[in-house]
């Protein structure tokens, strides 16, 4: 049986989860993947404290446990990216594959620490990285090798969906429901991460350069967050047929990629607008063959570490086909050109007129107007009943011309405060 010998650094939360499963059911990967996986040292600077199997070798000194001589492959699970990076080099370098769960180091340093794998013969899994225990990396560069990615749309926070899943279903308010995500173990240890939409730029970055060939660019991807949904907008959503996600999305036009995460209004139709809880799901949709869907866990220690060790038995088979990543065949595109129909929420006067005079200002831009929202203002709160919010859906509209309109809106007397737009996807 082949077997792989195996360092690790990092014993929190999905550390402590893959020395478990590695220890205490080897045969899982014997039997399952013909594959022998020995834990052969543990670097924790903290030392025999800081893991679970007091029978494991620990090292206090990283440095050491990347480049010992005893081991094939290490596992890099401590986060961030300054030290991680160091020890993946380090770990290249003296000619050890790498497994790494970080989606940071991969999105800002992919290409150079490809090429220093590819100089030095080894190679490095990052399946954990996206969508944890659902293997999107896996489908991307071997299920749909013979296919070329149009687009990809997907959630991609655990966190925040499940957020926006407690909020709209629940009436969950905000901080309660992230306190449920952080004891389940979801949340990044700096939860803003989450909530400003970094982590799903992440990822969406790197699903990015194996879908188009781009270089690994967290740089170039836009991208906002869910502290900008209300439980207000959650409902009228609702109300017109669609839920709220946060949404990454990729595409491919002449040559041109643009990559993005915003909280995006998603038609009731599609199923990435079913996926609830903490639950990921990424529809990529393919020249060929349309879209295929793939949903699963993608946060928590235990669908992470399926990631890493599934990683671990490709590794010990022989690794990965060759990828162009990075080679730059596609350019990123900083310029979002893809225009998307758009919700829009104004809270306006409650005066004759006012509609007419917001009517006119789409109709200058000719951006159409599919529906519109406005509830009777007695029904309101009494604070409120000099304004109404109005909920428009309009046509589909580029970044630009939005901009354009949101600032001649917000000038308008009539308009009280700032006007809020998300996106909305309904492609099918
Ligand atoms: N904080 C991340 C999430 C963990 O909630 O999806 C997985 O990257």
């Amino acid at each position: 049986m082949k077997s792989l010998k195996v360092g690790l650094c990092g014993t929190g939360n999905v550390g402590s989860a893959v020395l478990d499963a590695l220890t205490k059911n080897p045969e899982i990967t014997q039997k399952q993947g013909g594959v022998q996986l020995e834990v052969i040292l543990v670097g924790a600077r903290k030392g025999k404290s800081a893991v679970r199997n007091k029978e494991l070798k620990v090292v206090t000194d990283l440095r050491q446990a990347a480049s010992s001589d005893d081991i094939d492959v290490f596992v890099e699970l401590i986060g961030g990216c300054e030290l991680a990076k160091e020890l993946v080099e380090i770990a290249l370098r003296n000619g050890k594959d790498v497994v790494t769960a970080n989606k940071a180091l991969i999105a800002t340093h992919g290409d150079e620490l490809f090429k220093l794998a590819k100089e030095n013969k080894v190679q490095i899994g990052f399946e954990a990285s996206v969508a944890g225990g659902t293997p999107v990396i896996k489908a991307l560069r071997e299920g749909l090798v013979a296919s070329r990615v149009q687009w990809f749309a997907g959630i991609l926070n655990g966190t925040t969906n499940f957020i926006l899943s407690e909020m709209s279903e629940n009436n969950t308010n905000f901080d309660v429901a992230l306190k449920e995500a952080q004891d389940l173990g979801l949340a990044e240890t700096d939860p803003t991460m989450d909530i400003d939409g970094t982590d799903a730029a992440q990822k969406a970055s790197i699903l990015a350069a194996l879908a188009f060939q781009v270089p690994f660019e967290f740089d170039s991807v836009s991208y906002g967050g869910i502290d900008q949904v209300d439980l207000e907008d959650l409902n009228y959503a609702k109300e017109l047929g669609y839920s709220i996600k946060h949404i990454a999305y990729g595409n491919l036009n002449e040559g041109k990629v643009n990559v993005s995460a915003y909280p995006t209004l998603v038609s009731k139709e599609l199923l990435l607008s079913q996926v609830g809880q903490q639950m990921n799901a990424l529809d990529i949709c393919c020249e060929e063959i349309g879209s295929t869907v793939y949903y699963g866990p993608g946060a928590g220690p235990k669908p992470t570490a399926s990631a890493v060790i599934a990683d671990l038995v490709d590794l010990a088979n022989g690794g990965w086909p060759a990828q162009e990543s990075g080679s730059q065949v596609n350019k990123i595109s900083k310029k979002i050109i893809k225009p998307f129909p758009r919700y829009f929420r104004l809270e306006v006067k409650n005066e004759a007129g006012a509609i007419a005079k917001i009517s006119s200002i789409f109709a200058e831009e000719n951006i159409s107007i599919e529906a519109l929202i406005q509830h009777e203002a007695k029904k309101l709160k009494e604070s409120l009943q000099d304004t109404v919010p109005v909920v428009i859906i309009s046509g589909s509209v580029d970044e630009e011309v939005t901009s354009r309109l949101i600032s001649s809106l917000e000038s308008m007397d009539e308009i009280n405060s700032q006007v809020k737009q998300f996106r909305i996807h309904n492609a099918l």
